[in-house]
């Protein structure tokens, strides 16, 4: 029953998710951040263990040091969380692999396709535990959604409509987090799709439990001088012949982390919006709607197990994230943990990236989507 011990490769001082993934890692006591190579540059890295409250040689100036000295303790980590920018993401999970030691990694799950197929191929080699941040597959009512999908609630699901506004890079890219966004060699194939839109990709995938087989997209640098996508527009059809709309962009002024989903079947229709997580909306043919608030006895047992306050003390962010450490713990356990977004679902972002940066450059029109 002792804690698992986590560490980083990433999040040192001033990143955005690596402070996240601490919070959510630890909520629950199931787990406790114990070291990290936090940063590329030695002192910063222990600036950040300092932070982190760690022991000072815990704080590593590399990977490869954290990997030699933790495999050696008695103590070591039982895992490590990938939280660096994208074009690292692979070679840290090469590298952790290749120690023995399974990997939580943030998404998108590699740069490229071709890395991610490279990382498919690597992680059922080693037989070790994996998974993907896949943020919003951790709300206790995306869970709802999905279930109430499952169990036939909507009917046949024949529209899918997800858009995911931001407005953040709608002018320079000044900043931390935003530099290396812009930059192909840093970020990787995709920008905005790679950064937001294959979120909202999964979140789709998600919740209908449907496979999206064929794609349109149309994906565009508006801010003059910028080598990757800021502004996606995506049509989809998925396997049982329901069509889609994916829209994602970083430029639409004003807009915070504005990310809905609305899905249709042939009997109800279903409204979730991750700024207002607490409450999914059910919407009936004959005129009868539902309005289904997280805390509440009509949660499904999935929804209800993944929410930890009564109705009207609101969950958001840090929960769903901590959801998904959960999720991650209990894999490490030996449990079943089986909407643990993992390797299928990070090789199917990295899909859907690729592809419909190749289908948008090249004018393509419609595509298939294999993964
Ligand atoms: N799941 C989500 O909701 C979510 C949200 C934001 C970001 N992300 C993902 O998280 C990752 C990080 O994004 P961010 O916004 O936190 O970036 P950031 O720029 O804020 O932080 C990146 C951190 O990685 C460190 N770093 C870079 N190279 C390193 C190396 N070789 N070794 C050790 N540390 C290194 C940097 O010093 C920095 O501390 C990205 O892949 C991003 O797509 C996911």
């Amino acid at each position: 029953m002792r804690r698992l011990r986590m560490a980083m490769v990433g999040g040192g001082p001033g990143s955005f998710i690596g402070p996240v993934h601490r919070i959510a890692a630890e909520l629950d006591r199931e787990i406790e951040l114990v070291a990290g190579a936090f940063s590329s540059d030695a002192p910063r890295s222990a600036e950040a263990g300092r932070a982190y409250r760690i022991e000072p040689e815990r704080a590593y100036p590399t990977l490869g040091a954290m990997l030699e000295a933790e495999t050696q303790r008695p103590d070591g980590i039982d895992f490590v969380s990938i939280v660096t920018p994208n074009y690292n993401h692979l070679a840290s999970a090469r590298a952790v692999l290749a120690a023995g030691i399974p990997v939580l990694t943030d998404k998108p799950m590699t740069a490229t396709w071709a890395e991610a197929r490279e990382l498919a191929a690597l992680v059922e080699a080693s037989g070790l535990p994996f998974g993907v941040t896949h943020t919003y597959a951790g709300y206790p009512l995306v869970r709802e959604a999905r279930a109430r999908v499952a169990a036939g609630g909507l009917g046949t699901i024949r529209k899918v409509v997800v858009e995911y506004p931001q407005g953040w890079l709608a002018g320079e890219a000044a900043g931390k987090q935003a530099e290396w966004r812009v930059d192909p060699a840093r970020c990787g194939e995709g920008g905005c799709i790679g950064d937001i839109g294959v979120h909202a990709f999964q979140l789709a995938e998600f919740i209908t439990g449907l496979k999206v087989t064929r794609l349109l997209a149309d994906l565009a640098a508006v801010v003059p001088g910028r080598a990757l996508d800021d502004d996606c527009s995506v049509l989809l059809r998925f396997a049982n012949g329901a069509r889609g709309v994916l829209l994602a962009s970083q430029i639409e002024v004003g807009e915070l982390n504005s990310l809905r989903i609305r899905v249709y079947g042939d009997r109800a229709g279903l409204i979730w919006r991750q700024e207002d997580p607490n409450i999914l909306f059910l919407n009936r043919i004959d005129g009868t709607s539902e309005v289904i608030r997280a805390g509440t006895g009509l949660l499904g047992a999935d929804a209800a197990a993944r929410t930890r306050t009564p109705g009207g003390h609101p969950e958001g962010y840090l929960e769903a994230f901590a959801n998904i450490y959960r999720d991650f713990a209990a894999v490490l356990r030996g449990e079943q943990a089986p909407l643990l977004p993992g390797i299928e679902a990070g090789l199917r972002g990295m899909a859907f990236i690729s592809t419909a940066v190749t289908a948008s450059s090249e004018n393509m029109g419609w595509v298939s989507l294999n993964a």
